[in-house]
Formats: structure tokens, sequence, C-alpha cells
């Protein structure tokens, strides 16, 4: 079958208000869009202006309404903890409307932010759908992130409510959410007004007397009074939710993601990119707390009718690298989406792949890969062994979808390793070189996208119009910079080879290095520091922070590297993975001062390297290496 994937693109570029008003008709209205753009609205225009809607009717009652109440919605699979369970539509719809009383009964209304700071359970997508329910911004942070991180997200956002888990489950351990959560509440100084824990029995936690309330509890009771709450309407540019998301410094950005825009450009997504039919089997493999669980474990296999899986578990480990065929097969999962990091560490344990030959996963028609760039390694060792396409696409949290795919619903064209392939219709690309002239062919720059962004992207940042505007918009007038570096080959094949800022990619999760920077500054005996990402076999990249010391400081180096690595570990959390610090007498820097963070991290990864003929002093790059190869890198 041959693509029909330009005959789209062109569709789209000759009409895109045409476009997108035929994509909106899939979804259900509560008054219908009569204009689909306004250029003079928003930071750069918004879509659907006009229009009413409701995303939990879309992603919930409207199935049930057809009739499609009995099909599994969700299924949660939890190796972690040992339990599995299905949730219907119908059932989902219950849940999802009482626990929306719930918020009600608490306060939370329409614009009101929710925090949501849980493990992956049901609840946490129940959460998510009642604050859509009612109108209110929902908040997910991941949970491997610490207080001070969780307490920048509250003051940020000013939620009215927390909705929490007394703790999440590690293969290696239960991770105490409740104190972390009290501690960022006091360190915070918008605090939420309450706060309604799932005790879950791991670790149930003690209430705080007057704060905190029992989820189980009180929609029991609400059940009980016979409360439930209908969708309200909202504007299609109302935010969803707000996603933060790291930046160049500590301070996260907190992506805005309108409602309307997001839920038709999903729905186009669940056809035409993934393939995917209403009824069929749907797991991102990933967690609610990235932007991956939002679009793909929540809001676009529900949309479209699928059935999603909350999958609390790990590639490996939980019990063994054949954790993912098992869950294929039992839920007969037709598409799956996960991070090149999650195969890498599965073929790494099992480079035979032999736990494969355990399980039937003959329905698995498709796997997906992105978060962070896809090696060709990765690609072709995952086809050879499932036999089935394997898809890399390039997106970003801002983005909320796709920006360049091999979009299987249109027809599959040929693979090139290591490029996710063409532009999504909505997306018009350019790559511009240092001086911000266009590229040519084949030649590696910055990538832009011109604007309008199509819908579903970031509409702003929350309370940071400024930021939003210098970190996106104002370098290129017209265009969004991605913040990735990458080339078009002579086909039109989009290759994307790295950020080209501060942000690294750990095991498909996107860290600030600025923001460790700050953490490893406030160290008492640190005079300055750099932190890069250094190339790690499986996942991707792994922190590595050189620090150079105040004159006269005490204490051997081992022991200040180790406070540096716990010190991280306290403030930004364990998905940091910051686990390498490197004491060093100096960093290298241009005569200007510029720290040459680039050139560290060629030494770190042994590729070939230059003096930069910039540098103040050259032997300072002899001496990184030399520290590097007294701790084994
Ligand atoms: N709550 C608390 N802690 C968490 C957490 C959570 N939700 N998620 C991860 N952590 C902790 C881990 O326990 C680990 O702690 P440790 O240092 O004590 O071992 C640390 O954060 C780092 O986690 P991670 O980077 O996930 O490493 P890992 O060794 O536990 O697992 C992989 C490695 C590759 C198996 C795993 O990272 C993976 O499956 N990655 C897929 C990524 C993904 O889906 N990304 C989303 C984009 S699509
Ligand atoms: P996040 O916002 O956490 O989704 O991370 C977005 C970043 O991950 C992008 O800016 C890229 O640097 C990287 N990324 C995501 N998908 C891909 C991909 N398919 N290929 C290359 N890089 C990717």
């Amino acid at each position: 079958m041959t693509s029909a994937y330009a005959a789209v693109y062109k569709e789209w570029r000759d009409d895109p208000e045409l476009f997108w008003r035929k994509a909106a008709k899939a979804i259900d209205w509560i008054k219908a869009p009569q204009k689909i753009f306004d250029a003079g609205a928003g930071v750069y225009g918004l879509w659907f202006p006009d229009a009413v809607c409701n995303a939990c009717a879309n992603a919930v009652d409207r199935h049930v309404e057809a009739g499609r109440g009995d099909q599994a919605a969700i299924i949660y699979d939890s190796p972690v903890t040992g339990t599995k369970r299905t949730l219907t539509y119908a059932q989902l719809q219950e849940e999802v409307g009482t626990l929306a009383a719930v918020l009600r009964k608490h306060g939370v209304e329409k614009g009101d932010r929710v925090i949501i700071y849980m493990a992956m359970i049901p609840e946490a997508v129940i959460g998510m759908l009642a604050c859509a329910r009612i109108g209110a911004i929902h908040s997910v942070v991941f949970g491997g992130f610490a207080a001070q991180e969780l307490a920048k997200r509250i003051d940020d956002c000013a939620p009215k409510l927390v909705l929490a888990a007394s703790c999440g489950v590690e293969p290696n351990r239960v991770v105490h959410y409740k104190p972390l959560l009290d501690e960022a509440i006091e360190l915070a100084a918008r605090k939420p007004a309450a706060v309604l824990m799932l005790r879950r029995p791991q670790e149930p936690a003690t209430p705080t007397q007057g704060r905190d309330f029992d989820w189980t509890a009180e929609v029991e009771a609400a059940r009980a009074q016979g409360l439930f709450a209908d969708c309200v309407p909202v504007a299609a540019t109302d935010p969803l939710y707000i996603l933060y998301t790291s930046g160049t410094t500590g301070a996260p950005k907190g992506v805005v993601r309108d409602t309307g825009g997001y839920l038709v450009a999903l729905e186009w997504t669940m056809s035409n990119v993934y393939d995917v039919k209403p009824g069929e089997v749907f797991w991102a493999a990933s967690d609610v707390g990235w932007v991956v669980g939002h679009s793909y474990i929540v809001y676009g296999p529900l949309i479209h009718g699928a059935t999603t899986i909350i999958y609390e578990g790990k590639p490996v480990g939980t019990p063994d690298p054949g954790a993912f065929w098992r869950v294929i097969e039992e839920h007969g999962v037709a598409s799956l989406f996960t991070a090149p990091t999650a195969l890498r560490a599965i073929k790494k344990e099992d480079p035979a792949g032999t736990w494969l030959q355990r399980y039937d996963v003959s329905r698995l028609r498709a796997l997906f890969l992105a978060g962070e760039r896809a090696d060709p390694d990765t690609i072709q060792w995952a086809e050879k062994i499932l036999n089935v396409p394997v898809v890399d696409h390039w997106w970003q949290t801002e983005t909320g979808w796709a920006i360049a795919a091999n979009p299987l619903g249109l027809g599959m064209a040929p693979v090139k390793y290591g490029s996710p392939t063409f532009p999504m219709p909505g997306y018009d690309l350019s790559v511009v070189d240092d001086l911000g002239h266009d590229a040519g062919r084949n030649e590696m720059g910055t990538i832009l996208l011109r604007l309008p962004l199509p819908p579903g992207n970031l509409v702003a940042l929350w309370n940071q119009e400024a930021r939003m505007r210098a970190g996106y918009l104002d370098d290129f007038p017209g265009f969004y910079k991605t913040g990735d570096g990458g080339y078009v080959d002579d086909d039109g094949y989009v290759f994307v080879m790295g950020r080209i800022d501060d942000v690294i990619n750990v095991a498909g999760h996107r860290l600030s290095t600025g923001g460790m920077e700050e953490v490893i500054a406030s160290h008492p005996d640190v005079a300055e520091c750099a932190v890069i990402g250094m190339n790690d076999a499986i996942k991707g990249e792994q922190p590595c922070g050189f620090i150079v010391l105040k004159a006269g400081t005490s204490g051997t180096h081992e022991r200040i590297e180790k406070e540096l690595v716990q010190l991280v570990r306290d403030k930004v959390g364990p998905v940091a993975a910051f686990k390498t610090a490197i004491v060093v007498d100096r960093l290298p820097k241009t005569r200007s001062g510029k720290i040459l963070r680039g050139a560290m991290k060629k030494i770190a990864d042994h590729d070939p390297w230059t003096t930069p003929a910039t540098i103040d002093d050259p032997a300072v790059l002899d001496d990184i290496a030399d520290a590097l190869k007294a701790k084994g890198i």
C-alpha cells in the first residue's frame, strides 16, 4: 500500500482551516465551532475560539451514551502490587462523576487548579477526568520528583486542592509520598486548602488533621448520598491542564493545553498516526506524569473509545524482561507506545528475545517509540523480534502530539532508520543555521515550526507569557523554536539529533541541567559547577556534574561528591538519576568566561574532540579527561 501521507499533508497545506474543520467533526461539541482559528487571540492565535465542549464528555460519557458502557475503558495491571482491575466505560463514568461531586464539595469549581501527585493507578486517571468534568485545571506531578519540585509547582499554579496517593510502589521500595507532600506544602507559599488522599494498603499514612480527607471514605459518602456531577460546558479555548516541564533553569515551565484543539488533534492521531480502532487495546507504557501519559494513556485512547492500559511496573525486573510481552498477550494489545530506553533495558537482559517466545503477541500490530532519539540498533532489534512495524515519532511536552511520524493509518512510508519520518499535518518545519538562515537539505541546524502551531499545542506558559515569548518565539519571529537540532534529508525525512539547550534526556525523562546546577551550587563548599548529559547505553543520557570547590574547603572530595549526589536526589528527586559528581580544579571556559559544556560532553562520551579556539586555558580539558578516567569513565 502506498502512503496517502503526501496527499493528506498537501490537503492541510492547501487549506489548514478546512483540514481542521473536517477533523473537528469527530468530536462531540456542546456548541460546534463556526470559526476555526482566531489569529488575533492568545500568544500566536487560538483554535476553535467560539466552540464549547467538555473533554470528559468526549472521553467517557459519549461512549456510554453510544451503548458501549460495558466495554473496558481502563485495564490496570500492576506487577509491583500484584493487582489487576478492569473498569468499563460505565463504571468509569460513575467513578468520575462521583469524584467530581466530591471535588465540588471541597469548593473546586471551573478554572480552579488541582495538583495530582499519584502513582500509576486508575484513581490518577479518574482524578484527571473528574477535574475535566467540572472544568477544573489539573496539573499532574510525576511521582519521582522530590518535595522541592512539587513545592515549585504548587506555588506556580496555586491549586485549591491536591489529589494524592499515600505512596508509590517502585520495584525496590515503597515511595512515601505523604511526607514528600507534607514537606512540599510546608515549603510552598500558596498552600492548598485540602488534600484528598488515596490511602494505599502498602503505606496508608496517617492523614493530617484538618487538611487531609480520605479519598475512599469521601467517595463512598458521596455515592451514598447520590451525589454525581455532570459535565460542565467549557470554552474550547479554556485550559484543560497545566503540565510542568524542564526548561534551562530550575524553574519549571507550566505548559498550558487548551481543550477543544487538543481533543481534535488527539482524535485525528488515533486513526491516522496510530491506526487504532474504537474497542481495540492501546497501551502507552509511560506514566501519567509525562505528556505521553496525558495524551496516550488518558485522553487519546479514551476520546477514541479504545481501551487503555495503566501499567504500574517496569519493562524489566517486574518480574522479568518478558513483562511487556505478558501484558500484550494477556490484554490483547493492538498497539504499544514506549520509550527506546525501555527496549534497550529489555534487550540488555534478553538480547535474543527468548522471553517473547513464551507469549502470544500476535495481536500486536505496531510499536511506537518516542521520548528520546530512537537509535537504529534498537529499532532494528525490535523489528526483528516482534515482526511488526516499529515507528519512531518525535514530539515534546509543548506540542502534545507528534510533530513528525510515520502515520500508519495513512499507509506506512518507507522507513529510514534514525528518522521519525515526515512532519505531520499542522507542522511546517524549517531548519536554520547559527545565523538564522535556512539550512540546506542535509545540513544540521535548529529546528523551527512556522506559526501558528496546530491544534493541541501549548497555548501559553502558566503565568509566564514573557518566558513563553522569550523561550520559544522571540529568536525567530513567526516561528516556534523547538529546542531540538537536526536536519531534513533530500527525501524530506526529518532527523532529530538532540537538544541544543541545557535540557537532557535521561531514560526518556526530560531534565534540566541548569536545575541540577542550581541545587549543586547551593552546597556551601561549591564555588562553581557544570552538569552535562553523557551518553548511557540504557538511559540514552545520564547527568554528570563537574564541581569546583571553594578555596579552603575541608573534607575529602569523595565525601563532598557523595553529599552532592544525595542533595540532587533530595531536591530534584530520584528521577534525576544523578549519580556522578566529580570534583575538578577548574572548569574549561572561553576567554569571555562561558563554560565549554560541549567540549566536556565530547570528552565524557569518548567522541573525537579538538580544543575550541576560544578556550582560555587548553590544559583544563586534559584535567577533565584525567578526572573522568580516574572515575573509570
Ligand atoms: N516515583 C518515585 N520514584 C520513581 C518513580 C516514581 N513514579 N519513577 C522512577 N522513580 C525512581 C526509580 O525508582 C529510580 O530510583 P533509584 O535511583 O532508587 O533506583 C530513579 O527514580 C530513576 O528511575 P528510572 O530512570 O526510571 O530508572 P530505573 O532504573 O528505575 O528504570 C528503565 C530504568 C529504563 C527501565 C525505566 O526508566 C523505564 O522504563 N523508562 C521508560 C521511560 C518512559 O516511559 N518515559 C516516558 C516518555 S515516553
Ligand atoms: P518531553 O517534553 O519530555 O516529551 O521531551 C521532549 C524532547 O525529547 C524533545 O525535545 C526531544 O529532544 C526528545 N525527543 C522526543 N521524541 C524524540 C524522537 N522521536 N527523536 C528524537 N528526540 C526525541
